[in-house]
């Protein structure tokens, strides 16, 4: 049995976790996987109720659990708080507390899709990349860090193990694609990128199967829209990624397409990448499929089922080839449904899909 903690959390991050829950109460019932879901406050949301976006009750629910799906935190509402109270502090010391050191972002193209992109088809077609972004150091976490009238300071610092532990996920999540890493760093201004480039040069020597180029942030940036394809896996630290892991984000059409898994040694989340929309928040028009995306890399990466991955994924694209579209990925021609009624029809698909296979294949 299998234990997930639920954060819903603020905004759409409500409705695309009540999409995330169909699909794994769907997935638990096909595969026969005892599931127990908890619910629990994060961001704005637990800010409102117990003055703080993160209570020690939430933190020991995720301590207690096999993987955790977070919707959204943050909203209009909670932007002048003060720093430690804001809903944004939460996911980062959540982070941090579980150790969720590897944050994995697929950015692939859905072929129905190739149209919602602002970019052109050709650049698009065939994109398949990973950001390997690192997820609790760096300039979000270094110290000193403070801003008075006169002073704004925050520190970028990377410690060897850190940079070595990332580094040697990205080789071998390599190995099991492409076999392409390109470090990301700004290596010709920041001492602590130099660091960077020299650890993962060194750690690539355990790797030498796999091929490793250097490549800094802001051309980076630009490649990304210029030539996407040349790119297997992106490794780079936490701010570059989190910028980054957006601009690849609208490669696959929106950032509504957007999963992510963020791992640790123990613990392990998964969220949309999307965060809460606050403007479309309550109207039933958010696009689920990052979440429900978010959800097949839980049963892969934390529940070993790959085959179950697999389905949900293959039943996101037999719904988007039926051109069914949510607001954020809408093209002419095409059919405009609701966040319920997309995550409906990746049901549907689902069933579709797993009854027109052999069934026995899936019991564990
Ligand atoms: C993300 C988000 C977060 C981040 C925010 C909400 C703290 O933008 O997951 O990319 O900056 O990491
Ligand atoms: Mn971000």
């Amino acid at each position: 049995m299998y234990k997930i903690v639920l954060l819903p959390g603020d905004g759409i991050g409500n409705e695309v976790t009540a999409s995330a829950v169909e699909i794994i109460k769907t997935v638990s019932k096909y595969f026969n996987v005892e599931i127990q879901l908890e619910e629990h406050l994060i961001g704005g949301s637990s800010y409102d109720k117990y003055g703080t976006p993160i209570t020690d009750e939430t933190l020991s629910a995720c301590y207690n659990s096999d993987a955790v799906f977070l919707g959204a935190v943050g909203g209009f509402k909670w932007d002048n708080l003060p720093h430690q109270l804001k809903p944004e502090a939460a996911l980062l010391k959540l982070r941090k507390a579980l150790g969720l050191f590897a944050n994995i972002r697929p950015a692939k193209i859905y072929r129905p899709l190739l149209d919602s992109s602002t970019l052109k088809k050709e650049v698009l077609e065939n994109v398949d990349f990973i950001v390997l972004r690192e997820l609790t150091s760096g300039i979000y976490f270094g110290e000193p860090r403070m801003f008075d009238d006169m002073h704004g300071l925050n520190t970028m610092i990377y410690h060897k193990e850190e940079v070595e532990r990332i580094a040697k996920i990205a080789f071998k999540i390599a190995r099991e694609r492409n076999k392409k890493v390109t470090s990301v760093d700004k290596a010709n201004v920041l001492e602590v990128s130099q660091f960077w480039r020299n650890v993962v040069h060194q750690v690539h020597k355990e790797f030498e199967d796999v091929q490793l180029s250097d490549m800094y942030v802001d051309n980076a940036a630009m490649q990304i829209v210029r030539n996407p394809k040349q790119f297997d896996v992106i490794l780079t630290s936490n701010l570059f990624g989190d910028i980054l892991s957006d601009i690849a984000g609208m490669i696959t059409g929106s950032l509504g397409m957007l999963p992510s898994a963020s791992l640790g040694t123990k613990y392990s989340l998964y969220e949309p990448v999307h965060g809460s929309a606050p403007d479309i928040a309550g109207q039933n028009k958010a696009n689920p499929l990052a979440a429900i995306a978010s959800v097949a890399m839980m049963f892969d990466y934390s529940f070993g089922l790959k085959s179950a991955a697999n389905l949900i994924n293959e039943a996101i694209s037999k719904s988007l080839e039926e051109n069914f579209r949510t607001t954020d990925i809408y093209s002419k021609g095409c059919q405009l449904v609701s966040t319920n009624e997309m995550t409906k029809s990746v049901i549907e698909k689902f069933e579709e899909l797993f009854h027109s296979q052999a069934i026995g294949v899936f019991t564990l």
